[in-house]
């Protein structure tokens, strides 16, 4: 049988240039690099400059991803891009970078499900494909976490960087079985009942201001390993694949422990796992689409590996997808 698929085409990312180590924060915090390392496996992070916003990061990651897929910006139909860091509260991050990158066809729009962001984002580009609404989506994933830190708060402020990343989806012909290049099973999940563990304490119709970022680590650390393992298994039933099958993980960046904890759980060696936690920190929703471009610029990532991607953010809202290269 012959059915649509949401087919990878071109990946890109952007990096600020400022680049901050752990030691920096010794200056201003009681922590140290011995301390973020053990606890995270962070080592640096990239923070944008005072002018960058969110728009200018994924702005520069999508034209590296048209780039990569020898496209230009008139070719996509819908433009997605996964924040928690808008530039503003309205107009959309996406519809601020459309412009900037002479897309003047099409339509976009954001996604706001925090670190859990990306895969929210590539669930909805592939509904938009498999219903015919698209034939090509760009998704970016864009963040300056930077701007809602507490920088009087080490037990969060040492963890997120900026950055973003961008992929692009087209849709193509395939058989309608786990072979097929393309997205071939999604799950998303949310429960509002645990948003008070890992929130931003300020927002437009609660404060007029737009706050910095709470988080009860240990609690989001103890739920994240348990669904993020539970919705890896449920994706893997879904497509009939066994984790033996699986070529790469491409994890959520939040914490080397929370990631090498799920593989364990699904029974998956750690050599089969893309990590860029120690040079990123937290980019939220932008850490998976930094670790596929990166992860695919380094020749690891191959055409027709099986991947699979998870994450788990503030709502609590997490998920899985899993693509063929
Ligand atoms: N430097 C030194 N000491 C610190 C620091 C620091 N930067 N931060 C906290 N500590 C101290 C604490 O005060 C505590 O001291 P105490 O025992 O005297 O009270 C001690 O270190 C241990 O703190 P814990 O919070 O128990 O440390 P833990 O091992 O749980 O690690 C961490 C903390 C890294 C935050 C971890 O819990 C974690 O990664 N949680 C999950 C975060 C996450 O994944 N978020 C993802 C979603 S993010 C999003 O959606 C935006």
């Amino acid at each position: 049988m012959s059915i649509k698929r949401a087919v990878p085409i071109g990946i890109g990312h952007y990096l600020p240039s400022r680049i901050v180590e752990n030691k920096e924060f010794e200056e201003s915090l009681d922590t140290s690099d011995d301390w973020i390392k053990a606890r995270s496996g962070i080592e640096r992070r990239h923070f944008a400059a005072d002018t960058e916003l969110t728009s200018d990061l994924g702005f520069l990651a999508a034209q590296s991803a048209l780039k990569n897929a020898a496209l230009n910006a008139n070719e996509i139909d819908a433009l997605i891009v996964a924040t928690s860091t808008p530039d503003l509260t309205f107009p959309s991050t996406a519809t601020k970078i459309q412009y900037q990158l002479g897309m003047n066809t099409g339509f976009a729009f954001d996604i706001q499900a925090v670190c859990a962001g990306f895969v929210f984002a590539l669930a909805n580009a592939n509904a938009l494909i498999l219903s015919g609404q698209a034939r090509k989506v760009m998704i970016i994933g864009a963040e300056t976490f930077s701007r809602i830190m507490n920088w009087k708060d080490r037990s969060t402020c040492v963890l997120f960087g900026d950055g973003a990343g961008a992929l692009i989806l087209e849709a193509q012909e395939g058989n309608g079985d786990n072979k097929d290049r393309g997205i071939i099973a999604t799950d998303l999940n949310s429960d509002g009942g645990y948003r008070d563990i890992l929130y931003v304490d300020g927002g437009v119709s609660k404060t007029q201001s737009s706050g910095v970022l709470v988080m009860e680590g240990k609690e989001v650390y103890k739920h994240a390993v348990v669904k993020l393992a539970q919705t890896a298994d449920t994706v893997l039933s879904k497509a009939k694949i066994e984790t033996k099958d699986i070529d790469w993980v491409v994890p959520h960046q939040a914490n080397l422990r929370i990631i090498k904890s799920t593989v364990q759980k699904l029974g998956i060696d750690m050599n089969r796992v893309i990590v860029t936690v120690q040079n990123h920190g937290n980019t939220s929703a932008a850490s998976i689409p930094l670790a596929l471009s990166v992860a695919n610029q380094e020749n690891k990532i191959k055409k027709g590996d099986l991947l699979l991607t998870e994450a788990i953010g503030g709502g609590l809202a997490w998920g899985s997808v899993l693509v063929r290269w």
